[in-house]
């Protein structure tokens, strides 16, 4: 079996790939150091897959550490790398912050990946490489725009180390530029945990209409769009996931291909804010609690993906549509409230 690591394994788009990679025989090990995940999503995907996965909590901003896990892996063939600080709004008060962690932790793996000779590397770049972009959709040979914000920063930059690093040795990467992952995996063992108040859209939407938010604001409705919200591509975390392992494939299968390749991993479908709500309002049978607010700045008006590479090259296909993104989304927040609420009451007993 071929061995997978897998970093910020105990994140979101993380822990959705290890049990993608699982299904399709791949052992796996996982770095996480959980300053912002909990190792315990490990559990829903043993549930899932029947398999226990080895997380090593180390940061990968500490080489020496980072190091040990590959001297005690020598078997690691492809390395996914997902963990780094992606809160746009906080990356705008903390830029040294975000440029330490995602940059040094890269340099990090980079490192280990030349030193140990592994093969393949697949990294998690965002459609905020695109900026503001004028022609919709956007393929992977439109033109990157200065970054709104430190954190699209690191993804660009992020991008421009590998291409250098790729120059060197015989490490073949993969770069992905995801668009808005949503929903939960369809077992509804294991989801998105967001911290605090969520800034993205959809965990905003659950958590209002579970009561944990008073009311969800839509930043803007006088966006030149067809309905004037903003329009993004949203895309089933699962979906997500499954091209990790469709990477790996495809970098083992071409041992002649480029050096460095990038894909879009959209749905291919621009669906703006209303009409998000509108979904979720369908799936879930209630009425969401919003209001119009000012827009949010270092928004971009509308983006989605033109996937047809990914579609064409890695032989991967969108399972899911919107109504099953909010479907799943929806069944996890009620599951977690599920959760916190068997807590309160464990908690209240030993009071
Ligand atoms: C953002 C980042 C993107 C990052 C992604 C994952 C920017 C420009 N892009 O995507 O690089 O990879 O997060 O974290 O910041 N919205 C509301 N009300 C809310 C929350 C969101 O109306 O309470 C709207 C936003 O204005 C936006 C849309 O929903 O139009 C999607 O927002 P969000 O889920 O935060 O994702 P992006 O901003 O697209």
């Amino acid at each position: 079996m071929a061995k997978i690591l897998v970093t910020g394994g105990c994140g979101y788009i993380g822990s959705h790939t290890i049990v993608d990679l699982i299904e399709n025989g791949y052992d796996v090990v996982s770095i996480d150091d959980n300053s912002r995940s909990s190792e315990g999503i490990l559990n829903g995907i043993e549930a899932i897959t029947g398999k226990s996965v080895k997380n090593y909590k180390v940061d990968l901003c500490n080489y020496d550490e980072t190091m040990a896990v590959f001297q005690e892996n020598t078997d690691i063939v492809g390395i996914i790398h997902f963990a780094a600080y992606k809160a746009v709004g906080e990356s705008v008060h903390f830029p040294l912050m975000y440029f330490e962690n995602n940059l040094f932790s890269l340099i990090n793996l980079l490192k280990c990946t030349q030193d140990f000779e592994v093969p393949y590397f697949v990294f998690s770049s965002s459609c905020t490489v695109y900026g503001t972009p004028q022609i919709i959709p956007v393929t992977e040979a439109t033109a990157t725009q200065p970054a709104e914000s430190p954190y699209g920063a690191t993804k660009q930059m992020g991008e421009q180390i590998i291409q250098d690093a790729a120059r060197v040795g015989n490490t073949r990467y993969i770069l992905l530029r995801y668009f808005n992952p949503v929903g939960a995996h369809p077992s509804i063992s294991i989801g998105e945990m967001p911290l605090g108040r969520p800034a993205n859209l959809v965990p905003a939407i659950t958590q209002t209409a579970v009561g944990k938010i008073d009311k969800l604001t839509v930043f803007g409705s006088d966006y030149d769009t067809r309905d004037g919200s903003c329009m993004r591509d949203f895309i089933h975390v699962s979906d997500i996931a499954h091209a990790h392992t469709l990477a790996v494939e495809f970098l083992a299968s071409k041992p002649e291909g480029p050096k460095l390749d990038t894909f879009n991993l959209g749905s291919g479908n621009g669906v703006t804010v209303f009409e998000a709500i509108k979904a979720f309002e369908k799936v879930s049978g209630q009425p969401l609690n919003y209001e119009v607010g000012e827009r949010r700045t270092g928004d971009v008006e509308a983006i989605y993906a033109d996937n047809k590479k990914a579609v064409e090259e890695l032989g991967w296909q969108v399972r899911y549509n919107l109504d099953d993104m909010m479907r799943t989304a929806w069944a996890w927040e009620q599951k977690l409230l599920h959760q916190g609420a068997l807590f309160d009451s464990q908690n209240s007993k030993l009071n």
